[in-house]
């Protein structure tokens, strides 16, 4: 089974490239905590990395999941440029529930953040023809059961972004934010959110208190009218993957 958290598409695209090839299915992070995955010979993750370690939703359900004992277990991180410690974060929870990680590995993808700093994550796109050889490696050592992992420990700085105090003084500045005069009130923000941290009232939507920082309000806006650090979002830097569609998100969204 593979179980992924996506917010644009590049872990989902990913995930399913991975479970045709290994004739697996694919469920995601929110729909497995509720499943019992005790019997599965084989479980590999597919999330992405959010300011040098995993997002908070992972954090969150990860932990939940009833995983087997005896289960190949593997990890695969797409991420703009570095999984920081989002790998290194998991083996230690797998660790603490007394399972062992088998494989781990990275894969650049256009970073969906770029947007929040004046870039186009769309300029990013050439990273599409170093991964297809790279991912064609990770199935080939998975379907081998190699055990090898690949990953960093990015301490100070991984352990500084995870402190909770930092996140409470950057994440405002860091969440996105709806721009009232642009938004038409349709809601496809508040559906593609996996959180349901987005409402539309009185025509508006409005973010509340739990965002996970997936962007997919940001990226999928047809008004462009919600912001990510503080930045206007010009249409062009709407991203997502281009195999993976509005209505494949807001399905995974639970809509
Ligand atoms: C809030 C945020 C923080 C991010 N931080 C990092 C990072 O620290 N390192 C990195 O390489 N990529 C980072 N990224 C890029 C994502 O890991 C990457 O675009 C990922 O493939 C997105 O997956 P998705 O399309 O399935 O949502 C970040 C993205 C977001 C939204």
């Amino acid at each position: 089974m593979i179980i992924y958290f996506s917010g644009t598409g590049n872990c989902l695209a990913i995930s399913r490239h991975l479970a045709d090839r290994l004739g697996d299915r694919v469920v995601s992070l929110g729909e497995a905590v509720n499943l019992d995955l005790s019997q599965e010979k084989r479980v590999g993750f597919v999330y992405p990395c959010y300011w040098f370690n995993a997002p908070n939703a992972v954090k969150e359900l990860l932990p939940r999941l009833q995983l087997p004992r005896k289960a190949y277990t593997f990890i695969v991180v797409p991420c703009g440029a570095q999984a920081g410690n989002a790998i290194w974060w998991a083996k230690k929870v797998l660790a603490d529930k007394g399972l062992r990680l088998d494989y781990s590995q990275k894969i650049r993808v256009p970073d969906n953040s770029a947007v929040g700093f004046g870039r186009n994550p769309n300029d990013q796109m050439w990273k599409f023809g170093k991964y297809a050889p790279r991912l064609e490696r990770i199935i080939e050592e998975v379907k081998a059961e190699r055990h090898c992992l690949h990953y960093a420990w990015w301490g100070p700085v991984g352990a500084l972004c995870a402190m909770p105090a930092v996140q409470r003084s950057t994440l405002p500045m860091l969440t996105p934010a709806v721009n009232a005069e642009k938004c038409i009130g349709c809601g496809i923000c508040a559906n593609v959110c996996p959180q349901g941290n987005i409402v539309v009232a009185d025509g508006k939507a409005r973010c509340g208190e739990h965002c996970t920082q997936c962007l997919a309000c940001v990226h999928f806006c047809p008004q462009q009218a919600v912001e990510f650090g503080r930045k206007p979002t010009p249409k062009e830097h709407q991203y997502h993957h281009p195999q993976v569609s509005l209505a494949e998100i807001m399905r995974d969204a639970g809509k």
